[in-house]
């Protein structure tokens, strides 16, 4: 796919992962461009940094629908009125239907701050924690109906270490978040990620091969 492969991000909050998606589109051969921000949530800072980037905002707060249903059909409206090919969840707070799912499946991708299949939902790192893995990480994802499942595109594990606090723990993935969503959204618009029986494929990618060790003596 080229260059002009559209994205409609959708935000709730803070946006650090969406400024990793506006800072990665300012090379020349990045295979995407954001073309509208979408947030339920007034007044986020994502929505300053898509408004310092140059890039559309929309805000369509869930709170002025009476169901699902009707916010996320304003929303499928915006991002359909923009010409969107793929929309990214980005801290976006809302649980999405089915409907909404089915419409957009494989353009549809969202980033999870935990190796997925583990650690779905909320409070991931304190879960990481509290079960003493050496390893917890961030995934990006297609999106199906079953929240945080479908079919991987790229994941980073990161390193707990000893004194490790949520917080801390949630810093060093955040930083890896900002690398992987990047990676993830470019695979998909080149066209390098394809789902088949409900695991994705990719092609012309590089794989690491090492060993992670956690900890070393
Ligand atoms: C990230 O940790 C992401 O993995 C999760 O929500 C958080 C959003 O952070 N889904 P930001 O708004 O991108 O800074």
């Amino acid at each position: 796919m080229a260059q002009d492969t559209r994205v409609g991000l959708l935000i709730s909050g803070r946006g650090s992962n969406l400024q990793a998606l506006i800072d990665a589109q300012k090379a020349a051969d990045y295979p995407a461009r954001i073309v509208r921000v979408i947030s339920n949530i007034p007044d986020v800072h994502g929505l300053t940094r898509a408004e310092e980037a140059g890039i559309p905002t929309a805000v369509i707060p869930h709170k002025n629908f009476p169901d699902r249903q009707s916010f996320e059909a304003a929303i499928d409206a915006q991002l359909k009125a923009d010409q969107v090919d793929i929309v990214c969840l980005a801290g976006f707070m809302r649980v999405l239907t089915d409907g909404f799912v089915s419409a957009w499946n494989g353009r549809l991708i969202n980033i999870h701050p935990s190796l997925l299949p583990l650690f779905k939902g909320l409070h991931t790192h304190e879960r990481a924690l509290a079960e003493g893995v050496r390893f917890t990480g961030c995934t990006v994802h297609f999106v199906v109906p079953e929240m945080d499942s479908g079919p991987i595109i790229v994941q980073a594990a990161v390193p707990v270490v000893q004194g490790d606090t949520p917080a801390t723990l949630a810093a060093r993935v955040l930083e890896q978040e900002h690398v992987i969503y990047p990676l993830a959204l470019a695979m998909v618009a080149a066209n390098k990620a394809r789902i088949l029986d409900g695991v994705v494929h990719l092609s012309d990618v590089h794989f690491a091969n090492q060993s992670l060790t956690n900890p070393r003596e």
